[in-house]
């Protein structure tokens, strides 16, 4: 697999998870020993960047972006994405850093993308997939959420918020970076939807979704308003190209 897809990139955002990222980067180094790992982190304030620091001065499989403030988790990806493609590694792999994405479960996504997927997503919502201990206003949010993105989108997946997920590189410079405008979690749909508008193959692999038990979520109403308002521009600005290519059916 490697020598077809190339070397593995394990992108990690951080905004203080000085408690779960040591955590999660052993459980990644023993479930893919041969992928690296870059945290991306925006100097937070519980000092998660020099804990970062010092896992890679014992680690060559380990490195670190320290990024001037937080600007949120879509902006720490691309910057993430550049790293990694300037790297020329063949797979970019995003996972959280508090435990919800296992890394246990990376193998299947890496597979899915062996067997010709461009972007793989580690999905909650197709049959096997799960969620452990989310609150029930929590998982009705992100179901909710996946409905308007589908109905907005016309997008044939069913968990476009997902945060666990492998892209080949060529995907990600197939569908460009540059005019990514998604500072929030809605990057994941943004991503999400370029690929698809772009003819690549999207699969979607059940895993587990496991809320995290150390450290708070960063989610909040600004990052729900910049999902909700920017789905439905997107939405109603490929609304004209959707229809025609229906009625021409
Ligand atoms: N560098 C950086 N900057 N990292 C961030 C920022 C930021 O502004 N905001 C969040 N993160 C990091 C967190 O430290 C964590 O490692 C990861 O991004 C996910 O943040 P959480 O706050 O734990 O997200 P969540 O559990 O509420 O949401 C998860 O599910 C969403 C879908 O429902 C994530 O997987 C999201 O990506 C996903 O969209
Ligand atoms: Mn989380």
């Amino acid at each position: 697999m490697e020598q077809m897809l190339g070397r593995v990139l394990v992108i990690v955002p951080t905004y203080n998870e000085r408690e779960n990222l040591p955590v999660i980067i052993r459980r990644l180094r023993e479930a893919v020993p041969e992928a690296h790992l870059l945290v991306a982190d925006d100097d937070s304030p519980d000092g998660t960047g020099e804990v970062a620091d010092e896992l890679a001065a014992g680690d060559g499989h380990v490195h670190v972006l320290h990024r001037p403030g937080k600007q949120g988790l879509g902006a720490a990806y691309i910057a993430g994405f550049h790293w990694g493609l300037a790297e020329g590694y063949g797979v970019l792999v995003e996972m959280d850093a508090d435990g919800s994405h296992q890394p246990e479960e990376l193998p299947k996504l890496l597979d899915a993308l062996a067997d010709g997927a461009d972007l793989a997503i580690g999905s909650r919502y197709v049959p096997g997939g799960k969620v452990v201990n989310w609150p029930a206003s929590r998982e009705f949010l992100s179901r909710g959420a996946n409905v308007y993105t589908r109905m907005m989108l016309g997008l044939p997946v069913r968990d476009a918020t997902a945060g666990f997920r492998a892209y080949r590189a060529a995907t990600l410079e197939k569908v460009g970076l540059d005019d990514v405008q998604s500072q929030g979690y809605c990057f994941q749909v943004d991503l999400t939807l370029r690929t698809a508008r772009n003819g690549l193959r999207v699969t979607e692999v059940p895993i587990t979704f496991v809320e995290r038990v150390a450290g708070a979520s960063k989610m909040s109403r600004s990052i729900m308003a910049e999902a909700f308002w920017r789905i439905t521009m997107w939405g109603v600005t490929g609304l004209p190209a959707r229809l025609r290519r229906r009625r021409h059916r």
